[in-house]
């Protein structure tokens, strides 16, 4: 493999070098074939509805991790804000023309924070300011002079994050009535059984979200899975900051490194933005399994708290090792 990277051979590396290699890690995006269909997803419901009266809009559901964000912010890079200059009672203005626009919502958001926060994307200095109705009815206008044509709405499940019946409902109803008023073909991005409690409280929201895909993290189970999971394996391999082969997705590697991130890429992206660390930090070129063990020791596992080290320099049962965690959990 050339990679036309440095090479360390046993060198003290500098801090300089360290930080850009480390950089890299947080700008690996891999086009799988799962973030391929559902890009794919995404277009169509941006480009193909532009002659429908009501339009319907697509609500990615998936596991913590999987790459929605990801999906979505690669999905907006492609269709960059541009500048537009128009004149208003003969005065010149410039205003952007956003054809994507993507909010990530916050905990605890209510409609009045997501019409706010919309604003704020699309520049308005008075985004805070204003009642819940004020805001939208700007917001509207704001989508319609920055020339919006798709929506996306990240994290969905933070509109709900409280239990009451109530204030689901409320949150349903304001999401009906944008989606009516403005018209346009429209993304959520959401955890899975949290944000689709908010279709169970309004039938007409959820008849305008006719599909909703899910976004898994990957499976190691099939013949099929396995090699997905070591295509994906492979690609983050090819973009790792160092001139020589890890082999990560060598059976031997690739078994542990499920193991390690149930298939879920934020987890993966962790343990290998550790042990790459801790390789350049010891002259290396390449990680070895040394390095995989004391990057997963950095991990927490709160939610797995028997998980293993199966980086032990031996051989490892993925099956075995799973059953052996599960066991442990079902005997406490
Ligand atoms: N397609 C991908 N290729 C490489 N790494 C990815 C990909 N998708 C996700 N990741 C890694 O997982 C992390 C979490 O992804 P994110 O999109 O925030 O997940 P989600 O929004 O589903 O919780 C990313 O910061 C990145 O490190
Ligand atoms: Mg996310």
């Amino acid at each position: 493999m050339d990679k036309n990277i440095k090479r360390l051979n046993g060198q003290r590396i500098t801090d300089e070098e360290l930080s850009d290699r480390l950089a890299v890690l947080d700008r690996i995006v891999v086009k799988h074939t799962r973030f391929n269909e559902l890009h794919e997803a995404i277009r169509e419901c941006h480009v193909l509805q532009s002659k429908s009266l009501n339009k319907k809009g697509l609500c990615i559901l998936g596991d913590t991790g999987a790459g929605k964000s990801t999906l979505f912010k690669t999905y907006e890079s492609f269709h960059p804000r541009e500048t537009r200059v128009k004149k208003i009672n003969n005065q010149t203005v410039t205003f952007p023309k956003v054809p994507v626009l993507r909010v990530e919502l916050d905990s605890n958001s209510k409609p009045l924070n997501v019409a706010s926060k919309m604003l704020e994307e699309l520049g308005d200095p008075f985004h805070y300011k204003g009642t819940e109705k004020q805001l939208t009815t700007r917001l509207k206008g704001f989508i319609e002079d920055c020339e919006v044509e798709l929506i996306i709405i990240d994290e969905l499940q933070h509109l709900i994050d409280t239990d009451t019946q109530r204030v689901i409902r409320k949150a349903a109803d304001w999401l009906k009535q944008l989606v009516n008023d403005v018209n346009l073909p429209i993304v959520f991005g959401g955890i899975k059984d949290d944000a689709s409690r908010i279709f169970s409280s309004n039938k007409q929201l959820d008849e305008r979200f006719p599909y909703k895909p899910s976004f898994p993290g990957f499976k190691y189970e099939t013949e099929k899975e396995k090699k997905e999971f070591c295509t994906f394996l492979n690609s983050i391999e090819f973009k790792l900051p160092f001139p020589d082969n890890s082999e990560l997705a060598d059976p031997y590697l690739s078994e542990k490194l499920y193991y390690a991130s149930l298939g879920i890429p934020r987890t993966l992206n962790h343990l290998l933005y550790h042990s790459t660390k801790i390789a350049l930090k010891d002259g290396m070129d390449r990680i070895e399994e040394r390095h995989l063990q004391e990057g997963f020791d950095q991990l927490s596992f709160e939610t797995r708290p028997r998980v293993k080290n199966p980086f032990h320099g031996k051989v490892f049962d993925l099956r075995v090792a799973i059953a052996s965690e599960k066991l442990t959990k079902s005997t406490k």
